[in-house]
C-alpha cells in the first residue's frame, strides 16, 4: 500500500530531489510549496500561530499523512548572524508549529533535515553520531535546538518516531539535468560557486584558506551526491515503518526508533582543490582561482562516519566525486542560469 508523505520545502534543492525519488519509489507526495521557494511554507505555518489554524489545516490535512519530511528552513550562515531572530522564527518556531499541527492530526512520524554543522569544528574525524555537538552561528544553533526539541517531544510522547538526518555537503544534481541547485545571489557554498564560474557568470573562485593542516592546505569536506542524500530519506522512511521498531522491549536497542540521529555522508574527505580539479575534468572548463584568507567559522576537516546509517538504515552512498561533478556539470551546462534567465542573471521571475 502506498504511503502519503508530506514534504515541507519540497521545491528546494534537496527537497526536489527527494520528492522525485519518493515518487519513483511509489510514495504519494504532497509538497507544501511550489517552485517559489521555502519561505511560503514557513509563512503558512506561521499563519497557523496567528489564528488561521482552520484554513491551514483544511488546505493541507485533507489526506492522512503517514509521515512528514521537514526540509523547509533558512540556511545561509552569514545571514543568520545578521538576522538571528529571522532564523529562530523561521526554523525553530516553524518546526514547533509543524510538530503541533502534526500532533493535532495524529501524524507522529517525522524525518528532519539536520546538518553536519552541529559538529562545529570537530576535534576528531570521522564525526560519529556521538561526537560532541556545538554551534558557531545562529543557523547551526537552530539545527541543534530543533534536534533537542525533537528529543523532548519523543520523551513526552513515545508514539512520536523521529529521524534526524545530519547532512554533510550535498552537491551534484539529478542525472536527467532537469533539476539542480540554484541559489539566489552570490552562492555561499563551494560547488554552486564553481558551477557559476564554469558557465561564465563569475570570473574566479575565491579559495578560503590554503594554510590548513590538510593534504594541500585547503579545507576538507565530505561531499555527497544529492541523489544519494535523497535516497537516505527513503531509507529513513522505511525505518520509520519497520514493524520491528514497534517492539519497545526489543533487546537490540538500535531496532527501536524513538528519536534517532544518522549521518548522511560518504565517509570520504575531499579538499577544495581536489573538488575543483574533479569539476575541471568533468566540465573541460578551467576554473581560475584566487587564494584568500580563511572564512570565519570554517572548520579544517569534516567528514562522516557512515557506519550507523549503513547498519541501521541499510543505506550507503553509491556515487563518488566524479559522478557528483559530472551530474552537476550536466545540470549547469543545460541550465547555466538555473531556473532563471540571462536577463534576470539567474533570478527566477
Ligand atoms: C557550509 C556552512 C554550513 C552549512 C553548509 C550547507 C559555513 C561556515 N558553513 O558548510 O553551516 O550547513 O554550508 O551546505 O558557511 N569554499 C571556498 N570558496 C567558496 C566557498 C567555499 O574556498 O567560495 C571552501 C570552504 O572554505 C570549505 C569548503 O569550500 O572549506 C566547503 O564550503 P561550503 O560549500 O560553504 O560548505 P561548508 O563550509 O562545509
Amino acid at each position: 500500500m502506498s504511503k502519503n508523505i508530506l514534504v515541507t520545502g519540497g521545491a528546494g534543492y534537496i527537497g526536489s530531489h527527494t520528492v522525485l525519488q519518493l515518487l519513483l519509489g511509489g510514495y504519494k507526495v504532497i509538497k507544501m510549496v511550489g517552485i517559489v521557494g521555502i519561505s511560503l511554507i514557513i509563512d503558512k505555518l506561521l499563519l497557523v500561530q496567528r489564528g488561521n489554524t482552520l484554513i491551514i489545516k483544511q488546505s493541507y490535512w485533507v489526506v492522512r499523512f503517514d509521515a512528514v519530511i521537514h526540509f523547509a528552513g533558512l540556511k545561509a550562515v552569514g545571514e543568520s548572524v545578521e538576522k538571528p531572530l529571522l532564523y529562530y522564527d523561521n526554523n525553530v518556531i516553524g518546526t514547533i508549529t509543524l510538530l503541533e499541527v502534526m500532533a493535532a492530526h495524529g501524524c507522529k512520524n517525522l524525518v528532519f533535515s539536520s546538518s553536519a554543522t552541529v559538529y562545529g569544528w570537530p576535534k576528531e574525524v570521522p564525526c560519529t553520531e556521538e561526537s560532541p555537538l556545538s554551534a558557531v552561528n545562529p543557523y547551526g544553533r537552530t539545527k541543534l535546538f530543533i534536534e533537542e526539541i525533537c528529543r523532548d517531544v519523543h520523551h513526552s510522547d513515545p508514539e512520536w518516531k523521529i529521524i534526524l538526518l545530519r547532512y554533510f555537503n550535498p552537491v551534484g544534481a539529478h542525472p536527467s539535468g532537469h533539476i539542480g541547485e540554484d541559489p539566489r545571489g552570490i552562492p555561499n557554498n563551494l560547488m554552486p560557486f564553481v558551477q557559476q564560474v564554469a558557465v561564465g557568470r563569475r570570473p574566479a573562485l575565491t579559495v578560503f584558506g590554503n594554510d590548513y593542516a590538510t593534504k594541500d592546505g585547503t579545507g576538507v569536506r565530505d561531499y555527497i551526491h544529492v541523489v544519494d542524500l535523497a535516497d537516505g530519506h527513503i531509507a529513513a522512511l522505511r525505518k520509520l515503518s519497520d514493524p520491528k521498531i514497534e517492539l519497545a522491549f526489543n533487546p537490540t536497542s538500535y531496532a527501536i526508533i524513538g528519536c534517532e540521529v544518522y549521518n548522511l555522508g560518504t565517509g570520504k574527505g575531499t579538499s577544495v582543490l581536489e573538488m575543483v580539479a574533479a569539476f575541471e575534468r568533468a566540465s573541460g572548463k578551467k576554473i581560475p582561482l584566487v587564494m584568500a584568507g580563511r572564512r570565519a567559522g570554517d572548520a579544517e576537516i569534516v567528514y562522516a562516519s557512515t557506519k550507523k546509517a549503513e547498519c541501521e538504515l541499510d543505506w550507503r552512498a553509491r556515487y563518488g566525486i566524479e559522478e557528483m561533478c559530472r551530474d552537476q556539470w550536466n545540470w549547469a551546462s543545460k541550465n547555466p542560469y538555473g531556473y532563471g534567465s540571462p536577463e534576470s542573471n539567474g533570478v527566477m521571475k
